[in-house]
């Protein structure tokens, strides 16, 4: 069986986690259930970064230990997992005996091949981003460019992990692979950075004792970052029983946010590399939901306090209705507005009306005027022809992780399937006897546009869909219901998908 392979970042505790957070966990839930209805089999993994100065600075301000502050935040981010539905295979903390045990072997590995040497590092560092800053990425008066705080000169006696060496095997591997790094606008975003010729980094903190101890350095901690990505290929190594690196690596795509481009682009493969691993096939970077901050629209960011949450958004509308809201308002790969009005009305005008009403009237229609059942009769050709290609034109989008473009191609076949009604006004032909085979084909036509539009809408809203096509009583997912295909049988009731919000 096929395999698929996808990550979401792994999030820093030092803060609970908000809508920019669940925008890629959600992207990721997508691409696998896509991935797994196409017949792979798919690993899903999402988890916590717990390490790093952020994390011990939170615990001092709240006087707890950095422990406590983990395991108390961790499960904000696991709850936000179960809430989401996200079909994720595994939850990995950085603080897992698994994971730092197997962080010591591979950096032993390259530390043993000769890819480290100690040296004093002096720079510009950036706490929030735990970002050593390069020349290049220092904003006005020795700014974060990101986080728009001041960045601190730091002085200190480091192991290095001699980056600059992988100047040219990563050369190579942006000139083999021109989707390494998607979309286009971020492959160029790395391949620019890259071209400024590469310096070598700090592999490990002398100054920190909260992080994985470096076996040839006890007194030293591996550098957060390096800790963090290894989390992609140590959770396949203990997230199950029998799982082994070999049948998932390399991983098909890891999602981030283009905060963390660097890291994921550059540092990673050539790390990879250097342990003698293969780079992952591809990595998508996402853009920044926003928000108003001071009348300006900022990046959501819980530091800055812009920050929309998404429990509360899921209590009252359900996670469904944010999942499809996410995609459709903020094209996946760029930057975009999002709020609490402009949620509401997309509710409202797509799925209230759009789409929980095309299944409502459907259904009872079919109750109504052809005794609960869709009739197994010939489909309307121009039907079947409008929809003709739709399984094949998501699959292609989605396999570049065109998560909102795939949405758009889904939502044009439910707008087309409500002009259908109107254009063949199924109450009408209900008053005329003559009429009974077409009334009969355009019912049965409309139930399997409505059921295949459910099956492709599936990996956005899981628990919604499933409903729907159980009131269709044709539940199964497979690659097969992605097509038109004719079917007959009987069907049940359906209370509305999505109320309308009351205002
Ligand atoms: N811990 C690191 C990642 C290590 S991965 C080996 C980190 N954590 S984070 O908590 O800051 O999460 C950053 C990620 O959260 C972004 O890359 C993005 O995936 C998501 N987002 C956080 N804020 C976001 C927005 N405002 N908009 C979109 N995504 C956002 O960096």
């Amino acid at each position: 069986m096929p395999t698929f392979y996808v990550t979401t970042p792994i999030y820093y505790v030092n803060a609970a986690p908000h809508l920019g957070h669940a925008y890629t966990s959600i992207a990721a839930d997508i691409l696998t259930r896509h991935a797994r209805i196409a017949g792979k089999e798919a690993f899903f993994l999402t988890g916590v970064d717990e390490h790093g100065e952020p994390v011990v600075l939170a615990a001092e301000r709240d006087a707890v230990t950095p422990q406590q502050l983990v395991d108390l935040n961790a499960e904000r981010f696991r709850e936000l997992t179960r809430l989401l539905e996200l079909s994720n295979d595994f939850f990995i903390r950085t603080t897992d005996a698994g994971h730092m045990t197997r962080v010591q072997e591979i950096l032993q590995r390259v530390h043993d091949a000769g890819h480290t040497y100690r040296g004093i590092y002096e720079g510009w560092y950036c706490p929030r981003c735990a970002d050593f800053k390069g020349d290049s990425e220092i904003g006005p008066d020795n700014s974060c460019p990101i986080h728009q705080i001041p960045l601190e000169r730091e002085s200190e006696d480091n192991w290095f992990f001699r980056l600059s060496t992988f100047q040219a095997p990563l050369e190579r591997l942006f000139a083999d692979r021109p989707d390494f790094v998607m979309p286009r606008h971020a492959y160029n975003e790395a391949h620019s950075f890259l071209s400024q010729g590469l310096q070598d980094v700090s592999l490990t903190r002398a100054k920190l004792s909260w992080g994985v101890p470096v076996p040839w350095q006890p007194d030293h901690v591996f550098y957060v970052w390096f800790d963090a990505l290894l989390n992609y290929v140590t959770a396949l190594g203990y997230a199950r029983e029998g799982e082994s690196l070999e049948r998932f690596w390399p991983a098909d795509f890891h999602l981030i946010g283009k905060d963390i481009l660097k890291f994921h682009t550059i540092y990673w493969p050539a790390l990879l590399m250097a342990a003698g691993l293969e780079p992952p096939r591809h990595v998508f970077v996402h853009g920044f939901l926003l928000s108003p901050l001071d009348g300006a629209l900022e990046k959501m960011s819980k530091s800055r306090g812009n920050v929309l949450d998404p429990f509360a958004i899921i209590a009252e509308f359900g996670a469904d209705a944010l999942r499809h809201y996410l995609f459709r308002e903020v094209t996946f790969g760029a930057d975009g507005p999002v709020s609490l009005e402009g949620f509401r009305s997309r509710y409202d005008a797509e799925l209230a009306n759009e789409y929980g009403n095309l299944a409502s009237r459907t259904l009872n229609m079919l109750e109504r005027y052809s005794g609960g059942t869709v009739a197994s009769v010939a489909l309307d050709a121009e039907l079947v022809r409008d929809f003709a290609g739709l399984a094949g034109r998501v699959d292609a989008l989605l396999d570049r992780a065109e998560i909102s473009a795939a949405l758009e191609e889904i939502w044009q076949h439910v707008r087309r399937l409500n002009r259908y009604v109107e254009e063949h006004a199924p109450w009408r032909l209900a008053r005329d006897e003559e009429r009974t085979d077409e009334l009969t084909r355009v019912l049965a036509s409309l139930a399997e546009g409505l059921r295949v539009v459910t099956v492709a809408l599936n990996p956005y809203m899981p628990a919604k869909t499933a409903t729907l096509l159980d009131a269709l009583g044709r539940p199964s997912l497979t690659a097969r219901e992605y097509s038109v295909l004719g079917w007959g049988g009987p069907v049940g009731a359906l209370a509305p998908l999505f109320p309308k919000t009351a205002r």
